[in-house]
């Protein structure tokens, strides 16, 4: 008998998305890992056994049992690409959006990122953590247990700093695990107005070698966790000469790049990507299909943000179905945030990417774990349920994990664990 501190005995279904060699890509993201009645044992915060529980059940004892009979049990989702640190919120241009204004034309306005950039100003750090922490809270409920968080509402040195440090705290503080990344390139703020260039001279010369020096210092730091750099490559945002050079000189500091690019414009950013070896490029929904071709033979993940057109009222996203088939490692992210996605849930993600991306079940799946915890930089400790990965496993209160992304609006997550301890 060998002695464990959680069975999770006789689930319907366990869905590891086991891909010990990187993230999946074209066939392998209909493979779910699928074990029928299987059985997970957990000890010291990792999983130690998956399979079927009758050749488990004999050989393990434990502290603690879960009988996951009539469910599913499967790794718990991973968020590659959140704004959730922030103040205040955008329920006015929500409206504003109905009556006909577009996104853009109320960033351009001033409006947008910018409006949320004064509220988080105006935040202290304490203040951050404690109006991001019932969002977490929500995400976490709903079974996202690793997130990815960007700075990028402080667009001065002392905000953006704020911003990471609220980052941090949170991480220490929340059952969530958080992956910092640096955005200080996501809007130009108004006291640079018609000087971009100015701004990303800023952010190159000072930002970043400031965000570099804290993180050095930071608990992410001290225990070699990952963090990046990000820039919003996009028209009245930065263009691709502006993002080459936030994303180089985060390279020459040896922060890994990250790109938000062809949300709205093509502009030749993924192949900027793919150049720099960026670990995600996010968006992706007017990529080329020459720029697909480069991203499928790229190590740089693709994800995709379908609750940021739903909630644009768009009937436009990016073509996740032809990504998959030319090969991109895709994966999918709720964008979290005030203006383009107030939206915490991963589930109702792979909902949508299932009917207007036309993803099967399985592949979102698979974009929701293995290949996002890839776009992070996390792939080898989280994402699925392989023996020696954190014990991150949700237990799903339904008998067939396809119910995940066909049924919609509701929460079928019953119980979430994180490092083998229940959380909710
Ligand atoms: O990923 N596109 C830029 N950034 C976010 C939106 C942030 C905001 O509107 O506050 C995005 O969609
Ligand atoms: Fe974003």
């Amino acid at each position: 008998m060998i002695q464990v501190d959680l069975l999770i005995l006789n689930a319907a279904q366990v869905i590891t998305c086991a891909s010990p060699d990187g993230p999946k890509r074209g066939e392998a993201m209909t493979d779910v890992g699928l074990i029928t009645d299987g059985t997970v044992a957990v000890a010291d915060g990792e999983i130690v056994a998956v399979g079927p529980t009758v050749d488990l059940q004999a050989d393990y004892n434990a502290h603690q049992t879960i009988d996951a009979g009539g469910k599913v049990v499967c790794p718990g989702f991973v968020d590659p690409h959140t704004h959730v640190v922030y103040a205040g919120d955008r329920v006015g241009e929500f409206e504003l959006r109905i009556k006909g204004a577009s996104y853009m034309e109320i960033m351009a306005a001033g409006g947008g990122i910018v409006s949320t950039m004064r509220a988080t100003r105006a935040a202290s750090v304490e203040q951050l953590a404690a109006e991001t922490r019932p969002r977490l809270a929500a995400m976490l409920k709903l079974g996202t247990t690793t997130a990815e968080v960007k700075t990028g509402y402080g667009l001065d040195t002392d905000s953006e700093l704020n911003m990471l440090k609220a980052i941090e705290s949170l991480d220490q503080n929340q059952p969530i695990d958080l992956v910092p990344t640096f955005l200080g390139a996501h809007a130009i703020p108004p006291e640079y107005k018609d000087r971009t260039d100015a701004f990303t001279d800023l952010v190159v010369e000072e930002m970043l070698p400031q965000a570099a020096a804290w993180y050095k210092n930071s608990s992410f730091g001290r225990r070699n966790w990952p963090f990046f750099n990000d820039v919003f490559c996009e028209q009245n945002a930065f263009d691709l000469v502006q993002s080459r050079r936030v994303l180089e000189t985060g390279l020459a500091l040896d922060i890994p790049a990250k790109i938000h690019v062809d949300e709205f414009t093509s502009m030749g950013g993924v192949t900027l990507a793919v150049e720099l070896n960026a670990i995600s490029a996010d968006h992706l929904d007017v990529t080329t299909p020459e720029e697909r071709e480069r991203l499928a033979n790229s190590s740089t993940v693709g994800v995709v943000l379908p609750a940021v057109n739903i909630n644009l009222g768009s009937a436009h996203f990016a073509d996740a179905r032809a990504l998959v088939d030319a090969g991109v490692a895709l994966a999918l992210s709720t964008d979290i945030n005030p203006g383009s996605a107030p939206c915490p849930s991963m589930p109702l993600v792979m909902a949508m990417a299932c009917r207007y991306q036309k993803l099967l079940p399985a592949e979102a799946m698979n974009a929701g774990a293995i290949n996002a915890a890839h776009a992070i930089g996390l792939g080898d400790r989280v994402g699925s349920i392989e023996v020696g990965k954190q014990a991150d496993l949700l237990i799903v209160d339904v008998p067939d994990y396809r119910h995940l992304a066909y049924q919609f609006g509701g929460n079928l997550v019953e119980r979430v664990i994180k490092r083998g301890n229940l959380r909710y």
